[in-house]
Order: structure tokens, then sequence, then C-alpha cells
């Protein structure tokens, strides 16, 4: 398996770790024009053939809403004084900042910083949904999927919208993506084949995107944060249902060699994105509030619960619902597992198919 980013790569203690110097992330950003395969494919089957993406269709029509008018932009956000997340265990700089004795002011600083940070890069992988999903207009088979990938195509649209609304209006900064995240997002954009853009952006990067999104929302203390998360979180959980279904089909058609190659792709992908450890944001802001990067990797890497605690985001949904696929099998689940991804049950309390769908009734 060639790794992603190898020459970015380097160990801390047992971990290895990405960590891409300031001067190639500016290239990265610089990189506008991607070429990106799409093979096209007509069909002639106006009718329903896949009658589980239809009524998603179905579900995504009816789940509109309108990111100007429906959301209350009167509300406020990351006023003075106002902790919009908990103090501590939802967000690492405050965690960290209280650890070393910082006052109320700084800490509560750094949370709004790390808020506007997490949602820019969830903004520019919006972004890439957008455009992947009109990538899959073209390359999928069915009118079923077409009509489900066209509908996604507007609700990512209102995602970047709503989100990129959230940052400018209410926390005044826009931060520009990550290095580890613009080459990981180029991966998907630039999959040779629908299916591995499904696998990697529906199953993957949607998979995530749940995770950070849940927990957001199950901590979020302010009324407008909450009522945003809530509404995209909403769209992805039929998102990641569309990626579920259509996958499910797929490993079904799959022979052993294009499982084996979607599964290393899969690992690939999830296991670069975890390498960066967060490196990329304390970088940006380890300056500011006198944070040193390399202090914090080694100080967490030596807690006894580092494993579980890392794995939660995995273990969300993105991991069982690659176990559920058989795309995580004895071959790479050592690997999940030694850089703590994996914890305890590999099919977790996540996401199948059956409760997707259940939640995307509404
Ligand atoms: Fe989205
Ligand atoms: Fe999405």
């Amino acid at each position: 398996m060639d790794k992603i980013l190898a020459d970015y790569r380097r160990q801390v203690g047992q971990f290895e770790v990405v960590d891409i110097d300031e001067s190639r992330v500016e290239a990265l950003r610089a990189e506008l024009d991607v070429q990106a395969p799409v093979s096209l494919r007509w069909t002639w089957e106006y009718g329903s053939e896949v009658e589980e993406l239809r009524a998603l269709y179905e579900r995504g029509k009816r789940g509109q809403w309108n990111a100007e008018t429906d959301i209350d932009w009167s509300l406020p956000l990351g006023d003075a004084g106002e902790w919009f997340l908990p103090r501590e265990g939802a967000l690492l700089m405050p965690s960290l900042l209280t650890l070393m004795g910082r006052d109320e002011e700084t800490c509560l600083e750094a949370s709004k910083d790390e808020l506007a940070y997490t949602l820019s890069q969830l903004l520019h992988g919006e972004q890439a949904a957008l455009q992947i999903c009109g990538q899959l207009t073209n390359a999928c088979g069915t009118m079923d999927a077409k009509f489900y990938a066209a509908s996604q195509v507007a609700d990512e649209a209102r995602h970047v919208e709503v989100i990129a609304k959230l940052l400018q209006r209410k926390l005044g900064t826009l931060y520009p993506i990550s290095g580890t995240l613009k080459v990981l997002l180029d991966r998907l954009l630039t999959a040779p084949t629908w299916k591995m853009k499904t696998l990697g952006m529906q199953c993957l990067f949607e998979g995530v995107a749940v995770g950070i999104l849940d927990d957001l929302h199950k901590k979020s203390l302010n009324p407008l944060l909450s009522d945003v998360v809530r509404r995209v979180k909403q769209d992805e959980a039929r998102h990641a249902a569309f990626g579920i279904l259509t996958m499910r089909r797929v490993v079904k058609e799959s022979d052993a060699e294009e499982m084996a190659e979607m599964e290393d792709f899969a690992y690939n992908v999830l296991e670069t994105l975890n390498a960066n450890q967060q490196l990329d944001m304390l970088r940006l802001f380890g300056p500011k509030y006198g944070i040193d990067p390399e202090m914090v990797l080694q100080m967490t890497h030596a807690m006894p619960d580092w494993s579980k605690i890392n794995s939660d985001l995995y273990m969300h949904t993105v991991v069982p619902n690659l176990c559920r696929l058989g795309l995580v099998t004895e071959r790479t689940e050592s690997a999940y597992r030694e850089r703590g991804m994996i914890w305890g049950d590999r099919f977790g309390s996540g996401l199948d198919a059956d409760v997707a769908k259940s939640m995307v009734k509404n």
C-alpha cells in the first residue's frame, strides 16, 4: 500500500505523523485547477430501477430548507463571555490552555478560534462534496442515482452557503484549507470511477462529517449554532444513507481484487487524516497561545486512554459502516487499532443501513 503524503511523515514516539511544511501547504492551496476524470453515462431507463434511492430522492425534496430565510440570523454567536461549547472536553485548545493555567478570556478566545477553524475545514469539505456530486450526476448509471445526486448538489450548495455565512457574519474569520485536507479531497475528486468517488465522498468524508456534526450538536450551548448544525446534519444523514445503500450494491458485485482495492483506499485516506493529529491547526494557533504542537502530541499520546478518545470520531459512523460493508478485514483491522482508530468492538454502535434509512424519514 502506497502511503499518502509519504514525504511528510515522521515518527513521534510510536506514532507516525503527517506534518506538511508551510511552503508546501501554500503550494497545495494554489492548485485550483485539478484534472478530475469523469466518464459520463447515458441511460434510457427513466422509470425507477432502485426503489430505495428514489425514496431517498423524494425525502431529499421534502427536506429542502433555505439557508437565508429559515435561519434566524439575528441570534448571536461567540459574543464576549459566551461559552457556545462546554469549556472542557468539546474542543482541544481551551482544554489545553486550562491545563496550562490560562485565564478565562484566553480560553474563550481559543474556543472561538478553534470553532472557526473546524467550521472552515467543514466548509472546504462541503465545497468538495458539491463538486463530486456534480460528477456523480454524470457518472452514475441509473436515473435514480442521477436524480439523487442532483438533489444532493442542491444540498451541498446550501451547506457551503450556510457555513460560509455563519463564519462571515458571526465569527468574522474564515481559515484556509489545511494541507492534509486539500490532498485528501483532491484524492477523492480525482478518483477514477464513480464507485471510488462514492466510497470516498459519501462513505468516508460524509461519515467523518456526521461524527463531527453530531458531536457539535450534542455539545452546542448556542441556539444559532445548534440550528445550523442540526439542519446540516439532517441532510448529511441522508447523504450517508445514499453512500451505504449504493456501496452495499457495489460490494455485492465486486470480486476479491476490487474489494481489496476499496479496503486499501478507505484505509489510506482515513489513516492519513488521523496521522495529522490536528497538527495543522496546532501549528496555526500555537504561536498565538504559546502552545508547542510537539509537546501536545507527546502529551496526548502518553495518556492511557488515548486510543479510546482518538477513536471516537472514527467509531461514530465511518469505521462501523466500512466493517458492515466488508471493507475492514483482519488485513487492515490491526493497523486501524494500532493507530488508535478502532477501539473495542469494531462494529461500534454506528449507523447501519437500516438505521440510516430511519434517520432520513423526516
Ligand atoms: Fe454537506
Ligand atoms: Fe453531504
